[in-house]
Formats: structure tokens, sequence, C-alpha cells
């Protein structure tokens, strides 16, 4: 894959990724309608991709050793910034058109409801990951960075978890993100224990 080419595939990854947040805007001015409770679907909208889009930038280094595909990584920094991009936005929307800046009840919600509170602590683990995420910082940190970064599996089970817990009756759909979660995790786990033996053998 040529840069120039790589450049374009990101661009139009960029393109699909920012379609939900499009259709959303699209929606709420005009081009038909957010249906009863607007609040309440731009909600589930930015949630939803954020989770995806986590889940997605999880797929790319499995998909990479298992096709040989190197210049996937390519896309993952982009894929995992426009994840929190997505979940600061569900956050905010919380804040500002669910509370309305409401600080005291906000605050009372974020410490007594779990799903809240694991919602919030996802969106703040995710943000020193995403100050990381440059080239310098990836440099600077050595191997830290990569220790940094494994958090993010814990902070997408926080996100599932806590799609759990705000479904009320049918929990298939959070169920279907557990286990492609456990995938993910299970292909890391395995490849890991896979290395450590072939170090070994190596010694
Ligand atoms: C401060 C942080 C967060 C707050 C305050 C928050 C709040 C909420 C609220 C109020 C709902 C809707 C509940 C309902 O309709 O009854 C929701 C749903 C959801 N949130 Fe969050 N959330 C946060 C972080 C996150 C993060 C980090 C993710 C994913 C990485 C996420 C993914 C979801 C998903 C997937 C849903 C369900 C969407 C659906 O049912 O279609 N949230 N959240």
């Amino acid at each position: 894959m040529t840069r120039y080419r790589l450049a374009w595939l990101k661009a139009g990854v960029i393109a699909a990724s920012l379609l939900p947040f499009a259709l959303l805007v699209a929606r709420a001015f005009g081009i038909g309608d957010l249906g009863a409770n607007p609040v309440q679907e731009v909600l589930h909208t930015l949630g939803k991709t954020a989770l995806n889009l986590l889940l997605i930038t999880l797929a790319v280094t499995p998909l990479r050793r298992l096709t040989g595909l190197n210049w996937l990584v390519g896309l993952r920094r982009s894929l995992g910034l426009l994840a929190f991009a997505y979940a600061l936005l569900h956050a905010l929307t919380y804040v500002a058109l669910d509370w309305r800046m409401d600080w005291s009840t906000l605050y009372a919600d974020v410490t007594e409801r779990p799903f809240i509170t694991v919602g919030f602590l996802a969106v703040v683990l995710l943000i020193p990951l995403a100050v990381t995420s440059t080239n310098s910082m990836q440099r600077r940190l050595g191997r830290r960075w990569l220790k940094l970064h494994r958090t993010v599996y814990a902070i997408a089970a926080l996100g599932v978890l806590h799609f759990f817990w705000q479904v009320k009756l049918d929990t298939s759909e959070p169920v279907l993100y557990a286990g492609i979660l456990a995938i993910l995790l299970g292909f890391r786990l395995a490849d890991w224990a896979r290395r450590q033996a072939l170090h070994r053998l190596r010694q």
C-alpha cells in the first residue's frame, strides 16, 4: 500500500465514521426528524457509534496479524480518536441536553447510578490515550506507551458494561458486544502466549 493510497483510505474511513454524526445533524435540522425523544435518539446514536468504533479499533491488530495487511495499523489512531470524539459528544449530550448543566443533580447521577459511573470512568480513562496518541508521545513513552494503551481493553469492557446496565429488557445486543470483545481479547491473549512460548524456545 503506497502512502498516497493509505491517505485516501484513511480519508474514506474518517468520512464513513463521521456519517452517523452527519446524519444526526441532518435529521435535527430538517431532513426527517429525531423521533419522539430526540435527546435519547442522539444519546443512543453517539453511544453506539463510540462503542462500535472502539471495537473496530481493537480489531485492527488481530486483522493485521491474520491477513498480513500491515498497512491496517495506519488506520488505528484515526479510529481510536473518532471513538473518543463520539464518546465525548455522547457524554456532553447527556450533560448539556439531558441535565441542562445542572451540576448538583449531575454529580448525584454520576455517583449513584452505576451505569453512569461506569460510562464516566470509561470517558475519563480514554483521555490519556487520546492525549498520548501522537507519534512523538509514543516515542517519548517507549514501552510505557504500550502498557498505557493496553488499558483500552478495560475501557471497552466498561463501555460494554455501561451498555448492559442501561438496557431494560432485551440484553441480546450488549451480549453480542460482550462476545465480540471477548473474541478480540482472547485473540490478543493467545498471541501473547504464543510469543512468550517462542521467546522461551529461543533462550
Ligand atoms: C460520562 C460518560 C457517559 C455518560 C454520562 C453516558 C450516559 C448515557 C445515557 C444517559 C444513556 C442512555 C440511557 C437510556 O436511554 O436510558 C447511554 C447509553 C449508551 N451509552 Fe453512554 N454514557 C457515557 C459514556 C459512554 C461511553 C464511554 C460509551 C462507549 C464507549 C457509551 C456507550 C453507550 C451505549 C452503547 C449506550 C446504549 C445505546 C443504545 O441503547 O442504543 N457511553 N449512555
